[in-house]
């Protein structure tokens, strides 16, 4: 039997929610994971540092006894975000980084920022303070096809901050399309991206063929196998250290996926580290898992990597067809498939 040791993954972008849905899955995320970027679009959203504080204690104290896993709070900006808003955030020890989302971009973006110029005194202040800037990269122009937004975005919106501001640390979250490797490849070394595991193993075909899946509905939705889902594996095996682990494990209830207007997101935290593993494996590069994984996200946080070592190994088991979800139920990815790779209990 095939295995392999690396140093224990962080996921630099991930969704817990809050109250009982949160308890239902944070375990999930801190039986695999040292750390997480844990993403701010709660409602109401985590916009201030009092809040992200209270969010962080929130999740500490669910933590299963003795976890070490620790939550990287993430401020969520608006168009009425201030400078002073960004220095309360840089001075709490809790918080990591701003996430822009777009208005209406995606799951709870209402409050979102509705144009970039209104955040520039934020972004100005993020900069000074070395404090990265997340970005959900698609637009909402409501004429530019869902499956064209991350691609328009990256020409209309980022190449614009990154011109207007050279030093602050970007990463495009949840890339999905060979636009977005190619921009984040040749891109200064402040620019970064995360990957996700469903972006890795499925395309649109997944969701769209033989019936309408919705528990393959996410944003960016998913994309073509070629040249996109290629390209993402091409990135992430690269062995280039601005492609970094992001699950964008995002849990809904199953009920609110099936549905006339069902909701985005995919849940991948029962199993990240062996979905990620399945994806590097598929294309022969296990080896290059533990750069993308461990390495290459806290070095571009400016973090220590992680000391613990998690034992990866190749065997099969079959994914639950749900699991419970804050008296509900949530759905998780690959439910009733098969992964060829486990995490062996420490
Ligand atoms: O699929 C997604 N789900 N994409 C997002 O950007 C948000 C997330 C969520 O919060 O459910
Ligand atoms: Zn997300």
């Amino acid at each position: 039997m095939k295995s392999i040791c690396i140093i224990k993954p962080d996921d630099w972008h991930l969704h817990l929610r809050s109250g009982e849905a949160m308890r239902s899955v944070v375990g999930m995320s801190a039986a695999q994971m040292g750390r997480a970027i844990v993403m701010p679009n709660l409602t109401p959203p985590v916009k201030s540092a009092v809040q992200a504080r209270a969010y962080h204690d929130e999740i500490v104290r669910a933590l299963p006894e003795g976890s070490v896993f620790k939550p990287l709070m993430v401020l969520y900006l608006t168009d009425n975000t201030s400078a002073l808003d960004i220095q309360e955030a840089v001075e709490a020890s809790e918080v990591y980084a701003a996430k822009l989302y777009p208005a209406g971009a995606t799951t709870n973006s209402e409050s979102g920022v509705t144009d970039v110029s209104h955040i520039y005194p934020a972004l100005e202040a993020m900069q000074k303070a070395g404090m990265p800037l997340l970005l959900h990269g698609e637009v909402t122009d409501p004429e530019v096809d869902v499956f064209d937004r991350e691609a328009v975005f990256i020409d209309t919106t980022l190449s614009q901050i990154v011109k207007d501001f050279p030093g602050l640390k970007i990463v495009l979250e949840h890339i999905t399309t060979k636009d977005a490797a190619d921009y984040v490849a040749s891109a200064p070394k402040n620019v970064a991206a995360t990957i996700t595991p469903h972006h890795l193993l499925v395309n649109r075909n997944h969701m769209l063929v033989g019936g309408i899946k919705p528990h393959y509905y996410c944003l960016p939705i998913l994309k073509r196998k070629q040249p996109h889902q290629n390209a993402l594996l091409a990135a992430a095996t690269s062995a280039d250290p601005k492609f970094f682990l992001g699950t964008d494990s995002a849990p809904h209830d199953k009920h609110a996926k099936e549905s006339a207007c069902g909701c985005a997101g995919i849940f991948s935290a029962h199993a990240a580290i062996e979905l990620y593993a399945m994806a590097f494996d598929g294309v022969g590069a296990i080896e290059r898992l533990e750069g993308f994984a461990s390495k290459f996200g806290p070095d571009f946080y400016g973090l220590s990597r992680n000391s613990e070592i998690i034992t990866l190994e190749k065997q099969s088991w079959t994914v639950p067809e749900s699991y419970d979800f804050a008296g509900s139920e949530v759905q998780p990815f690959f439910s009733g498939d098969e992964i060829t790779w486990r995490m062996q209990p420490c």
